[in-house]
């Protein structure tokens, strides 16, 4: 029987049969007798397992859990042979930005840094080239760009791969537009609790062989208390994205409508650029928005300061509030983040709550 998503991130990954334990345990273990599936703790484990399942089922393909989003990333690089070419977006995850300047520097690839916005600008960059890499939305920007047009124009010898971070397959299925692999950190909406650091990558059989090969060479596996976690955290999905996007929509509307702040970048918000496009991709507009104030970076610093809900912090996608200034960093500021971006992160306390302290904490920080 077909099941709803909602449904499958609640069932799924369950032991069955009569006596069976309703939830996998926390299988802590290294080795295996002989004569099973698993032979070593590198190479499986059944709450990594039980986790993957559920993903895999989201996205449509076979999961492969990481240790981090990044480890996820890198064994997605890593497909990619030695002089190869990764074609990836100007402005994206600056973990990752860094990482393909460093492989660039390093002549391990050649890499191309294009507008992902503009299809045909993607898709002449990536005529030979082995990897496609797009980000939608992206981070911090919240660009939007068009998967299953990149998708259908790209050569048959060229994966393409999309980071779906900010969706989570409840909001988009880069799989089903066309994409060869679907990338998350399930640290931030998945596990959502910000309390452990997970990666996962979603594909056909074959890649999702290649990628556990990866992961068991290079040693990028997951613990098995965050494997739980994740899965525990997915449990709720479906609930929590609906109250944190609903109040990422409240948020943008708020901030677009004060005097204070010169423009909001949320694809929810009908003026946003990539809003139609999104409006088909996604089912959703997700919960992560970004903005500057007119009065510039010392009154933004102020302004994270001064929340008394939202808390000043890096990540996203928790139960809790976050907002930092993103353009602090200088590889955020080297893509093109201007200085004073403010990113938020909407977590799901109380709408009003949010407001208010936003409210409070604008009039503080243009105090001074
Ligand atoms: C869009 C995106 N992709 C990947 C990552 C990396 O994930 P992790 O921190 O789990 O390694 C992040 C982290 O912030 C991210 O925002």
């Amino acid at each position: 029987m077909d099941r709803h998503p909602d449904t499958a991130l609640v069932q799924g990954g369950r032991p069955e049969g009569p006596g069976a334990m309703l939830n996998t345990p926390i299988v802590l273990n290294s080795t295996y007798r002989v004569g099973g599936d698993l032979s070593y703790g590198r190479s499986g484990n059944e709450t990594w397992e039980a986790f993957e399942s559920v993903m895999g089922e989201l996205e449509g393909g076979s999961a492969v859990a990481f240790a981090s989003g990044i480890a996820a990333a890198t064994a997605v690089l890593d497909l990619v042979p030695i002089g190869g070419t990764i074609v990836a977006p100007v402005s994206l995850y600056m973990g990752l930005w860094s990482q393909l300047k460093e492989r660039a520097k390093d002549g391990r690839a050649n890499v191309h840094f294009v507008d992902q916005t503009d299809v045909d600008a993607v898709l002449t960059a990536a005529q030979g080239a082995d990897l496609v890499w797009l980000e939608t939305p992206s981070n911090p920007l919240m660009q939007i760009c068009d998967i299953a047009a990149i998708a259908e124009g790209l050569g048959d010898s060229t994966l393409l791969a999309v980071d779906g971070t900010f969706t989570t397959p409840l909001l988009q299925q880069p799989l089903a537009l066309g994409a060869d692999l679907v990338v998350h950190s399930a640290t931030k909406l998945i596990g959502g609790h910000a309390d452990l650091l997970m990666g996962v990558v979603i594909g056909s059989d074959e890649l999702a062989e290649k990628l556990r090969d990866k992961r068991y060479a290079h040693g990028a596996t997951p613990g098995s208390l965050e494997a739980f976690l994740a899965l525990r955290g997915l449990r709720t999905l479906a609930v929590r994205l609906e109250r944190a996007q609903a109040n990422a929509q409240a948020i943008a509307e708020f901030l677009a409508e004060s005097n204070h702040v010169t423009y909001v970048l949320y694809p929810g918000l009908s003026w946003h650029k990539g809003h139609a496009l999104a409006a088909t991709q996604m089912r959703g507009f997700g919960t992560m928005l970004s903005f500057e104030l007119a009065a510039g970076h010392e009154t933004a610093e102020r302004l994270c300061n001064a929340t008394q809900v939202f808390a000043n912090a890096t990540s996203l996608g928790g139960v809790e509030s976050l907002m930092e200034v993103r353009g602090n960093r200088e590889s955020e500021r080297a893509m093109g983040t201007p200085h004073a971006l403010i990113r938020v992160s909407a977590g799901i306390e109380h709408c009003d709550d949010l407001i208010a302290d936003l409210t409070q904490a604008l009039a503080i920080a243009h105090q001074g």
